[in-house]
Parts: structure tokens; sequence; C-alpha cells
């Protein structure tokens, strides 16, 4: 029964370091992982190569339901994204798809559009989610829930320092300026906004590196 197998849902802001830190929890645990932003982006990139303007509803619920995404790991080069059947991991990442993927997801109909695709990841032994609504909407009955967050200046910075490593010429003031309307954006809208759950941990990242996050998260789990 899906229901019995232990869920971690690891949510928070863009940058508090929730991907990277759920995928390593995810394989110390032996556990699945869901990325759910990775599906929010993946519906933004359909929607950009089908030309969908961003405030049409409808079709974006269409274009939700007809895109399939694929995890894959199977080609030497770590985890990739396939939309519909589309190596699209390169530009799941940018900074832009970001951006569409966060206007869609303000979408009620494409948040309920994509709910039972983000269930069907809780499977045997256990399930490590990452996202925004993880705790509140998609799996509140979760075991465990984390609430990861870090101030807006050090999610800038540690975003300017992996694109820097990428060869992408970005400046941080523009980064935080980009994290910050983010945050707003995902903060105040009115379906699953970002919030923690009220029987989350919270964890504030700021100064912490990624073992040390790694570590109290794995306790939580494992006491
Ligand atoms: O985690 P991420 O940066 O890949 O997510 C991209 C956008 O998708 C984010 O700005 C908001 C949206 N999102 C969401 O609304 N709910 C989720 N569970 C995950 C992502």
């Amino acid at each position: 029964m899906p229901e019995n197998v232990p869920v971690l849902t690891i949510d928070g802001p863009s940058g508090a370091g929730k991907g990277t830190v759920s995928r390593i929890v995810a394989g110390r645990l032996g556990w699945h992982y869901l990325d759910s932003g990775a599906l929010y982006r993946a519906v933004g990139v359909a929607a950009s190569w089908a030309n969908l303007d961003v405030s049409d509803a409808a079709a974006l619920v269409r274009c939700t339901f007809d895109t399939r995404v694929r995890f894959a790991d199977d080609s030497g080069k770590g985890l990739r994204v396939l939309v519909n059947e589309v190596d699209a991991t390169e530009e799941l990442r940018l900074e832009t798809t970001g951006a569409v993927a966060s206007a869609i997801a303000a979408f009620p109909e494409v948040r309920s559009a994509l709910k039972e695709r983000q269930r069907a990841f809780r499977q045997p032994p256990g399930l490590v989610a990452d996202g925004r609504d993880m705790g509140t909407v998609i799996f509140p009955d979760a075991r465990f829930k984390v609430f990861l967050t870090a101030s807006a200046e050090e999610r800038a910075d540690r975003r300017y320092k992996q694109l820097k490593d990428k060869g992408v010429s970005v400046t941080i003031d523009g980064l935080l300026r980009e994290i910050l309307a983010r945050d707003a954006r995902d903060a105040q809208r009115t379906v699953a906004p970002l919030r923690p759950a009220d029987d989350a941990v919270l964890i504030d990242t700021t100064g912490l590196d990624i073992e040390q996050v790694v570590e109290r998260v794995l306790a939580i789990v494992a006491p």
C-alpha cells in the first residue's frame, strides 16, 4: 500500500539547497527521489516549445496532461530529464525556465493536473520528495517533513557560484532580484503557497555546508 511507504518531504524556497540535499539523502537512505520542480519546469519547457501563451490556463492544462516526463539514469551522464523523450536536462535548469515554471505553477488547474503524477512516486522502500508543497499538499501524511531556508543573499551567492562554474555569465545583484521576485510569487499565490507545514522541522542552512545539512536531515529520519 503506497500509504504505508515512508515519505520525507523537503520543501523550501529556490536556492536553499533542497535539490542537492534531497538527492544525497535519498541515495543514503536507498529511497526514491521526486524532484517536483522538474515536473513544473518540464511543463514550462513543453509550453515554450509549443509557443503557448503562459497566461492561457486551458492550454497549459492540456499541455500538462500531454507532456511526458521521464527521469533516466542510463546515459552515464548522471540523471537526465526527458521531456516527450527529448533530453531537456540543460534547458530545464535555465533561470528563464524556472521563471516560466513559477508562473505556470500559480494555476490551480496545472497543480491539480500534476498531483497524482507526483503521488505515484511513492514506492517502497521510501520516497524523498523535494518541492514547495510536498509536506502541505501532496504528502500531508508524510512521516518526516523538513523545511529548508537560507537568507536570500546566501542563496544568490550559491547560485552565482554554480552558474560561474558552468561558465554562465550573471551578476549577484541580478540573481538576488530574481530570487526575491520568485520567492514573492511562490509565497503569494493563492493555491499551495510556499510555507512550512505545521509539523515540519525548520532548518536554516545559512552558513552550513551540504554535509552538515544532510546530517541534520538524516538525524530526523533515523535519530
Ligand atoms: O524547485 P525548482 O526551482 O526547480 O521549481 C521551479 C518552480 O516550480 C518554482 O519557482 C515553483 C514551482 N514549483 C511549485 O510550485 N511547486 C513545487 N512542488 C515545485 C516547484
